[in-house]
């Protein structure tokens, strides 16, 4: 599904809504430019989990991952813009985030995909200007249209 947002404020309600529908265990893979929205978008997810303190979720950019305790589920917020490759993940034990009852969000995705596993949600956003961002959610591995996610 893509969707056009006109604000920050739209944008962390579509992460909202995402993090509403998502289950523990889902990764959510956020693909886009520096200030497209990633991290906006994750604090929607945050809110949606009951992470107290949503608002101050930030990029991690110094800590590959972060960790936000909610009172049914975990969020792993993860940041990968200054890995040169996945092997710099080598001593991080993100399988074991990723494959744990909590939600995980990895901003900037792109730079290691393989490390994620095969079924996760990729977000991709553009800059359409100003602040406008045009945001699709899909599930991966679905080539099928009539199967996407469908997040409102
Ligand atoms: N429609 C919009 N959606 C999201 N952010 C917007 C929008 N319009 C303007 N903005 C602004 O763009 C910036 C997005 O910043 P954000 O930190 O979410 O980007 P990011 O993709 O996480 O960047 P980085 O790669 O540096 O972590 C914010 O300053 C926000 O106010
Ligand atoms: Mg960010």
């Amino acid at each position: 599904m893509r969707y056009v947002t006109k604000s920050p404020e739209q944008t962390l309600k579509l992460g909202y809504r995402l993090g509403k529908k998502i289950k523990s265990g889902n990764v959510v893979a956020l693909i886009g430019e520096l200030g497209a929205g990633k991290t906006v978008f994750t604090k929607g997810i945050a809110k949606a989990l009951g992470v107290k303190g949503y608002e101050y979720v930030n990029s991690p950019s110094f800590v590959i991952v972060k960790v936000y305790r909610a009172k049914k589920t975990s969020l792993y917020h993860f940041d990968f813009y200054r890995l040169k490759s996945s092997s710099d993940l080598a001593t991080v034990g993100y399988e074991d985030y990723f494959y744990s009852d909590g939600v995980s969000v990895v901003e900037w995705a792109d730079r290691a995909m393989d490390v994620l596993p095969d079924k996760h949600i990729s977000v991709k956003f553009k800059h359409l200007g100003n602040n406008k961002r045009e945001i699709a959610v899909e599930k991966s591995k679905c080539k099928n249209k009539k199967l996407q996610y469908k997040i409102f």
